[in-house]
């Protein structure tokens, strides 16, 4: 298996482009599905849950190529309405074929996902919402099969708590159902206003972008279309601490600032220097007096959109492990978040976790140490990254099949900033 090996303590310089978002393309994927024809996917990033994706629209009978980041889905076809166990297994996300799947073709199979390493994860709130639209939603054998006699009906669904994927696919599932729908407490990520701009594109009429309400006027149907995955802002977000991290100053381009509100504000907190453009980062790390890395401790809780995202706790972690004092880093979304403090720990980094919360003492000046260490999940593995860019000596990281899932050319990328990071069998 291959493994990930880090020589730390090269301060990140120069520049970066971002990658599209993986959580953007996923559900922009998935509503190619609503309407026949050659839908055509700019800036897709090459990951293995994208690929995984289009094994399953492959498996459901769609044909794409994909060229670079040009993914061109042709989903005239649907022959198959079920989502197998062997893929969902490998990706929750292939959930997001349900709403699509049961608007266009009236039934639906997916496998249950099952729990993962961040927490019990359900999909109760996708079921519901589907019920709640006229489908008949059973349970059987581990699979959701879903069906609809005629056509979905419009109806109000609120959410006891924004669900990203849960808001996705009741969207798609209303935009050709008969009637109203509002989505009350909906998600506000800028992932579904990427994919509301595209089911918009297809002929969709909604209202509501950017607001935790949403209103979707079902139509009878929808035409392929062309449209644009946006940057993805845990990439960039991860970037910023990585090059944070190692004390470096780099400017990271082909992001969106705007979608990373909490996490710039908290680098500020933290002492980094930070310059904004559109499009463009500019980061420069804070030094004491000696010329060294002087991180400031500053607090985080996760929270839905615009709130710190979950998907950056792990990596902002590593950061305030070589901060000077004690930071508390709550995680408010899932129960089960902090698989990466055990491994941090072995580097060095002084962190108790007592439920959702972890205290965090920075080790400031005396830095963390480079130690083989196993990656868990996606996120996980990124912070184990940040930490191994940031100590002195060699981390050896294993199991980054995760790290495969969600970040694009990642060794090529670090190199490009001048981090010596390689992979080794
Ligand atoms: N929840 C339920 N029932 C549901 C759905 C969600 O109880 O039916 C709960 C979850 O257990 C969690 C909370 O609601 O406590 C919010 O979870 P959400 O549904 O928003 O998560 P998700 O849609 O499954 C997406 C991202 C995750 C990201 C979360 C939170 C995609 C494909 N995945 O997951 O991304 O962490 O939103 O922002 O968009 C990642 O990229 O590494 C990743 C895990």
């Amino acid at each position: 298996m291959e493994k990930l090996v880090i020589e730390g303590g090269v301060p990140l310089r120069g520049e970066l482009k971002i990658s599209g978002a993986k959580n953007a393309a996923l559900p922009l994927i998935a509503a190619t599905l609503l309407a026949p024809g050659t839908h055509v996917l700019y800036n897709v990033p090459n990951l293995r849950d994208t690929r995984t994706l289009l094994k399953l629209m492959e498996e459901l009978g769609c044909s794409y190529e994909y060229n670079g980041s040009l993914l061109k889905v042709d989903t005239t076809i649907i022959n198959h309405s079920e989502a197998s166990y062997e893929l969902v297994k490998t990706m929750r996300a292939s959930v997001l074929v349900l709403g699509p799947l049961l608007a266009r073709t009236g039934a639906a199979k997916v496998s249950l996902p099952g729990g993962c390493a961040i927490g019990a994860r359900p999909i109760d709130f996708h079921i519901k919402g589907f019920e709640h639209l006229g489908a008949v939603c059973k349970l059987e054998s581990g699979y959701v099969e879903a069906s609809i006699s005629d056509r979905l009906v419009g109806n109000t669904v609120y959410f006891d708590i924004p669900s990203v994927t849960a808001t996705e696919n009741l969207l798609m599932a209303a935009t050709l159902a008969k009637g109203i729908t509002v989505i009350k407490n909906a998600a506000r990520e800028p992932e579904i206003g990427n994919l509301i701009d595209m089911l918009i594109s297809m002929g969709a009429e909604i209202e509501g972008k950017d607001s935790d309400t949403i209103t979707v006027h079902g139509v009878r149907h929808l035409h392929a279309a062309e449209n644009r995955i946006i940057p993805d802002r845990i990439e960039t977000g991860t970037y910023l601490i990585a090059i944070g991290a190692t004390g470096g100053e780099a400017t990271i381009n082909n992001c969106c600032p705007a979608h990373l509100p909490a996490l710039l504000e908290k680098l500020r907190e933290a002492g980094f220097t930070i310059l904004e453009d559109k499009h463009s980062l500019h980061i420069r790390s804070p030094r004491s007096a000696e010329g060294k890395l002087h991180v400031m401790h500053t607090n985080i809780t996760t929270r839905p959109y615009p709130g710190y995202p979950t998907d950056l706790q792990a990596q902002f972690m590593a950061l305030m492990a070589i901060s000077d004092g004690a930071s508390i880093i709550n995680e408010t979304i899932f129960e089960n978040r902090f698989m990466h403090v055990a491994e941090l720990c072995r580097m060095g980094a002084d962190i108790k976790v007592d439920g959702k919360t972890a205290f965090v003492s920075g080790k400031g000046d005396t830095g963390l140490l480079g130690a083989p260490v196993m990656a868990t999940d996606l996120r996980a593995s990124s912070s184990l990254v940040i930490a191994g860019l940031a100590a002195s000596g060699k981390t050896c990281i294993s199991r980054i099949y995760h790290l495969e899932r969600g970040y694009e050319n990642l060794v090529e990328k670090l190199t490009g900033l001048g981090a010596r990071v390689w992979k080794e069998r």
